[in-house]
């Protein structure tokens, strides 16, 4: 009996060293095929080389096989980074990394702007060619949180005030203009005109 259950046991060990060493390095199983990491490209598993210059592959046909190129299988750009010009079959896409406190939400192929950019505070301003830092939104003072987890660094404006984008302290924060006060002063000037 203990012979069997050691033998059992043997067996099991054996299975599950196979599984996990039947794929070379850098590539690893989908399934019970073995392809080339994503990020990585090669004509089979045992020779699976990293995408060069922040550009990314699908792990799959598409970066594992003898037809396989690096440009065709590394045309997207890593996350963090977005695409200036796409991939070609001679060409791999041109990536520029995302502004610090942002980044992409997925690999990316097409090409596309800073505005692919996602700034990691949720209180944090859209990023575009206008505004390529993160900063606080309108009615938040602070710093914009660097990291994808963390709280976030922009805190609201006490009631009734109000701050431009990108302002730093609570002193930036301005009381807003009483909706009251201000037809109060369109009433004024009407006044003034029709003397
Ligand atoms: C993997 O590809 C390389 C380069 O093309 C080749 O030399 C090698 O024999 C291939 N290995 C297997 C296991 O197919
Ligand atoms: C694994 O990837 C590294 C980094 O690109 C490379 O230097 C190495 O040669 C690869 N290993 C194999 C077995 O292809
Ligand atoms: C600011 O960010 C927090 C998360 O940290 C979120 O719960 C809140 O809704 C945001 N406020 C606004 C006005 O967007
Ligand atoms: C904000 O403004 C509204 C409208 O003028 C007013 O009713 C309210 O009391 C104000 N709140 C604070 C905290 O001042």
């Amino acid at each position: 009996m203990i012979g069997n259950r050691f033998l059992t046991i043997l067996f099991v060990v054996i299975l599950f060293h196979q599984a996990n060493a039947q794929c070379g390095t850098n590539a690893s199983k989908v399934g019970s095929t073995c392809y080339c990491n994503p990020g990585y490209y090669g004509p089979n598993d045992s020779n699976c080389q990293q995408c060069q210059s922040n550009t990314y592959s699908l792990q799959g046909v598409s970066n594992t096989g003898p037809s396989v190129t690096q440009f065709s299988a590394c045309s997207y750009c890593q996350i963090g980074y977005y695409v200036t010009t796409p991939g070609t079959a001679t060409a791999l896409p041109g990536c520029l990394q995302c502004p610090a406190g942002s980044t992409t939400l997925n690999p990316l192929s097409q090409p596309g702007s800073i505005s692919s950019c996602i700034c990691f505070d949720p209180n944090g301003t859209a990023l575009s060619s206008l505004s390529q830092a993160c900063q606080c939104n309108i009615g938040f003072y602070g710093s914009p949180q660097t990291t994808q987890a963390g709280p976030s660094g922009c805190t609201p404006c006490p009631a009734n005030f109000t701050s431009p984008i990108g302002t730093a302290d609570q002193t930036g924060c301005t009381k807003q203009l009483d909706s009251s006060i201000l037809k109060a002063f369109q009433q004024l000037i009407m006044i003034l005109i029709l003397f």
